[in-house]
């Protein structure tokens, strides 16, 4: 099993959680590099459900280690409340959970920050509410951020508090009614006491491990559309989701790395707001949400639905280079006549082959289709290659062609045994 790194190659929820736990059966550990509780990585065994936010996709598997790296944002108060409804459900979560002392925390006033930031911006991203952008802001502003390493040092947690409910104080004020500091000082010495046991040196922990032949599996959380700097900003998420933050996330360099995988639906889907250049027509939209269950596995908002955009699929492609792809949801098409890929975009006559990084361009695209037969019969209990219908391996050969990557994986439904993984490649 190589080092893989899994990432989304959308806008997220992609299936990267399925992805991950069915590759850690034969991994030794699981590294989450970025993001925070706004990832909702789903993974189905039998008929249990269970939704990660933050724990790391390979919690379910015994003998794993789940790491959580520096580049991660941590709100203590779900990552406790997490660990416990594992627990509740026979899931065992110690020794195997590590944690990075350079990470940070997003505390209770970031999420009021945010709304702060959105009344007086009047900008609709159509975030998560977790307080994701005002922690990563905090953090590259140095004076504000809060790593775990300072909550171990109580006192510095507390001039830091302090700092920070002077500095928010005008805002805190106008929104939320306040904090109350001495509760929350309370609340947190009580967190750093269950904390400690699991914070470790990551980098040490992690390249001592490859040094010692342990496989890594990198779980990413949002996907390459979100990304900070190549997403479509501002709306995106504010951490890098791409392949760099692997090595800025963790403190392992780029040679740990074997393969990079992309993870991307058989069609596209968006939560929150921003361009969505192949949307679909209403009454499929709704028929794709339905059947694909698109709904937010941390919001519950209903995701828009479109066609698989290659122009936005071969950027991602291009960003992370990618050395393979997880095809997944294709089961969701089973019902469908025709199935549309775009191949390019057309604007004011002309033909865009690349995905522009202006915001009203993209918005004046539209998507160039190609059409495909669909192959109308159930994927869902195809397990070997071989087994798929022609149509549907046009539609995945097709796909290989274009981004010029192979497609090992092929997920045929939400279970964690419903799966086509092509024989020979070093995934299977
Ligand atoms: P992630 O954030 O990338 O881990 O993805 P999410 O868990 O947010 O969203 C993926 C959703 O699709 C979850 O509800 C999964 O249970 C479901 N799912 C995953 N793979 C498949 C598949 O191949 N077919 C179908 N029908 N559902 C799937
Ligand atoms: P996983 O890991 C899909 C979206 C939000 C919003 C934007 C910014 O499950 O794929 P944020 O709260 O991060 O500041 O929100 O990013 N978003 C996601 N969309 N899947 C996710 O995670 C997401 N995490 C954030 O909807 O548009
Ligand atoms: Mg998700």
């Amino acid at each position: 099993m190589p080092n893989t790194v899994i990432l989304g190659a959308q806008w997220g929820d992609e299936s990267k959680g399925k992805t991950t736990d069915i590759l850690a059966e034969k991994a030794d550990i699981v590294a989450r590099y970025q993001g925070g509780d706004n990832a909702g990585h789903t993974i189905i065994i039998g008929q249990e459900e269970f939704i990660l936010h933050l724990i790391p996709s390979g919690i379910l598997r015994p003998n794993t280690v789940n790491v959580i790296g520096n580049g991660v944002v941590i709100n203590l108060e779900t990552f406790f409340v997490e660990i416990d409804h594992l627990r509740q459900r026979g899931v065992e979560v110690g020794e195997n959970l590590k944690i990075s002392s350079r990470a940070h925390l997003i505390m209770p006033y970031h999420k009021i920050m945010e709304s702060w930031d959105d009344l007086g911006s009047g900008l609709k991203i159509g975030t998560t509410s977790r307080g994701i952008g005002p922690t990563y802001s905090d953090k590259m502003n140095r004076h504000a951020g809060i790593r775990v390493a300072d909550l171990l040092e109580f006192d510095l947690f507390r001039k830091k508090l302090d700092f920070n409910l002077e500095a928010k104080d005008y805002a805190l004020s106008q929104i939320g009614g306040g904090i109350d500091k001495h509760a929350l000082l309370e609340q947190y010495y009580a967190y750093s006491q269950r904390l400690a046991p699991h914070v470790i040196d990551t980098p040490e922990f992690l390249n001592r491990a490859m040094k010692d032949g342990k496989q890594i599996l990198f779980e990413g959380a949002q996907g390459t559309m979100l990304d900070i700097d190549f997403g479509t900003y501002p709306y995106v998420t504010s951490s890098n989701t791409t392949i760099g933050a692997v090595c800025t996330g963790l403190g392992v360099g780029p040679r740990a790395i074997d393969e990079i995988l992309g993870v991307s639906k058989a069609y596209v889907t968006r939560v929150g707001g921003g361009p969505f250049p192949t949307a679909m027509p209403p009454d499929l939209d709704e028929h794709v949400r339905q059947v694909g269950k698109e709904y937010g596995a941390t919001t519950r908002r209903p995701r828009r639905c479109g066609w698989l955009d290659l122009v936005a699929l071969r950027y991602a492609t291009l960003i992370n280079g990618l050395t393979c792809l997880a095809l997944t949801k294709i089961d969701v098409l089973d019902d469908l006549d025709e199935i549309y890929v775009c191949v390019a975009y057309q604007r004011h006559g002309e033909t865009l082959t690349t995905f522009p990084s202006s915001l009203s361009v993209l918005e004046e695209c539209e998507p160039v289709y190609e059409r495909m037969s669909g192959w109308k019969q159930s994927l869902v209990e195809v397990r070997r290659y071989e087994d798929l219908p022609t149509n549907a391996k046009n539609y995945i050969a097709y796909i290989s062609e274009f981004l010029d990557v192979p497609i090992p994986m092929i997920s045929v439904g939400p279970k964690r045994d419903q799966i086509v993984m092509l024989n020979g490649h070093v995934l299977s």
